[in-house]
C-alpha cells in the first residue's frame, strides 16, 4: 500500500434501530449521520420488522448525506464497511446488502465490522480536537441495549471478553424499568434526566449476587416490578407522584451493580487505563461514578463523547480503518450474524 494514497472509507451501521453512515479519511471522521427511528417509541421496544423497513427507506438518503457532508463522491472511496453483527438479522441484512452492492459496483474492498468492537474502538475516533486515547492493554465496560461486557483490549483488533451478563443487558434494564413506569422507548435517557431531580436513596432494590465476572439485571427488574405493583394497589398515582425518585433509585441500583463488577475486574486485571462505551455510557450518573472510581484507584478514565456512545457509524468507520490497515477484507459471500462475539 502506498503511503501517499489516502484511505477513505464509507461505513454503514444498521444493526438495530438507527440507520447510520460515516466517512473516514486516514483515521479522521469527515461525516457522521444518524437517522433514528421514532416508530418504535410507542411499542416499548424495537419492532424488528418495522426496523428493517425503516432502514430500507433511510439508507440511501443517509449515505448520500454522509458523502455530501464529507465533500466527496463515491469514486473517492477506498472501501465500504458495514456492521456484520451482532444485531437484528433483518436490520443487518439491509446494511450488508447495500454495502456489498456498492463495493461490487465500485470494485473496491468490503470490510465486515463487529458492532461491539466498534463501540470499544469509538475511543480512537479522531475529530476536530486533539484528544487522549487509552493505551493497551485497557479494560472496557461495554454497556448497551443488547450487551453488558467486561473486555480486555490488547490491541486495536485483539480483544477478550472477561465478563458478561447472565440475562438482560444494562440498557434493557433501563428500558424495561421505564416501560414498567409507563415511559416510552428508549427509557434510558429519560430516566437519566428525571433522576437528576430525584432522591437516589428514596427506594432500595436488592442487588444481584452473581460471580465476580458476571452481571444480572433480571432480579433488579422483577423487584422493581413487584414493588411498584404493591404500591399501586394502595395508591394508583404512586408512579406519577414518585417518578423522579423512582428513576433516581433504579438508576442508582443499576449503576451500583455495574460499578461493583467493574471495580473487581480493574483490581483483577491490574490495568492502568479503564474505559466505558455503548449506549448506557451516555448515562451521566455512570460517567461521574466511573470518573470517581478512576480517581480512587488512580487509573486513567476514558469516556466517549455523547455522540459516540449510542449507535453510530463513526465507530464502525474507525474500526474499518484499522481493519483496512490490517488488510482484513471480506468477499461477497460474507453473511450477517445476529449473534457474534468479539
Ligand atoms: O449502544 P446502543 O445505542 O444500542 C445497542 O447497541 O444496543 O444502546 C442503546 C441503549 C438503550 O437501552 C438506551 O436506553 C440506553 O442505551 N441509553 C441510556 C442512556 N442513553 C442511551 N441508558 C441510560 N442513560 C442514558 N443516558
Ligand atoms: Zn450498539
Amino acid at each position: 500500500m502506498q503511503n501517499d494514497v489516502p484511505i477513505t472509507i464509507l461505513a454503514i451501521e444498521s444493526s438495530c434501530d438507527d440507520t447510520a453512515a460515516a466517512v473516514i479519511k486516514d483515521g479522521k471522521i469527515l461525516a457522521n449521520i444518524v437517522a433514528d427511528q421514532k416508530v418504535h417509541e410507542k411499542y416499548g421496544g424495537v419492532v424488528p420488522e418495522l426496523a428493517s423497513r425503516a432502514h430500507q427507506q433511510n439508507i440511501v438518503p443517509v449515505v448520500q448525506a454522509a458523502l455530501e457532508q464529507a465533500g466527496i463522491t463515491k469514486n473517492d472511496l477506498s472501501a465500504i464497511a458495514f456492521t456484520v453483527g451482532p444485531g437484528l438479522m433483518g436490520s443487518l441484512l439491509v446494511g450488508a446488502s447495500f454495502a456489498k452492492s456498492l463495493a461490487l459496483g465500485l470494485n473496491i474492498p468490503l470490510i465486515a465490522v463487529n458492532h461491539m468492537q466498534g463501540h470499544i474502538l469509538a475511543h480512537f475516533i479522531k475529530d476536530e480536537e486533539e484528544q487522549k486515547v487509552p493505551s493497551f492493554p485497557f479494560l472496557c465496560l461495554t454497556v448497551s441495549g443488547g450487551h453488558t461486557q467486561l473486555v480486555v483490549i490488547k490491541d486495536y483488533l485483539e480483544m477478550e471478553v472477561v465478563g458478561s451478563t447472565l440475562d438482560d443487558a444494562a440498557g434493557e434494564a433501563f428500558d424495561k424499568a421505564g416501560k414498567i413506569m409507563g415511559l416510552p422507548y428508549p427509557a434510558g435517557p429519560i430516566i437519566d434526566k428525571k433522576a437528576k431531580e430525584g432522591n437516589a436513596n428514596a427506594f432500595q432494590f436488592t442487588l444481584p449476587r452473581v460471580a465476580d465476572n458476571a452481571f444480572s439485571f433480571s432480579g433488579i427488574k422483577s423487584s422493581f416490578l413487584y414493588f411498584l405493583q404493591a404500591q399501586v394497589k394502595t395508591d394508583q398515582d404512586f408512579v406519577q407522584k414518585n417518578l423522579n425518585d423512582l428513576c433516581a433509585s433504579i438508576q442508582y441500583t443499576i449503576v451500583k451493580h455495574l460499578l461493583d463488577k467493574f471495580r473487581k475486574a480493574i483490581e483483577k486485571y491490574d490495568v492502568q487505563d479503564i474505559a466505558i462505551c455503548g449506549g448506557v455510557s451516555a448515562n451521566t450518573h455512570l460517567r461521574s461514578s466511573v470518573a470517581e472510581l478512576g480517581k480512587e484507584l488512580d487509573k486513567n478514565v476514558f469516556v466517549p463523547k455523547f455522540e459516540y456512545c449510542t449507535d453510530n457509524a463513526a465507530m464502525i468507520a474507525i474500526t474499518a480503518h484499522f481493519q483496512y490497515k490490517a488488510q482484513d477484507f471480506s468477499d461477497q459471500s460474507v453473511r450477517p450474524q445476529a449473534r457474534l462475539s468479539i
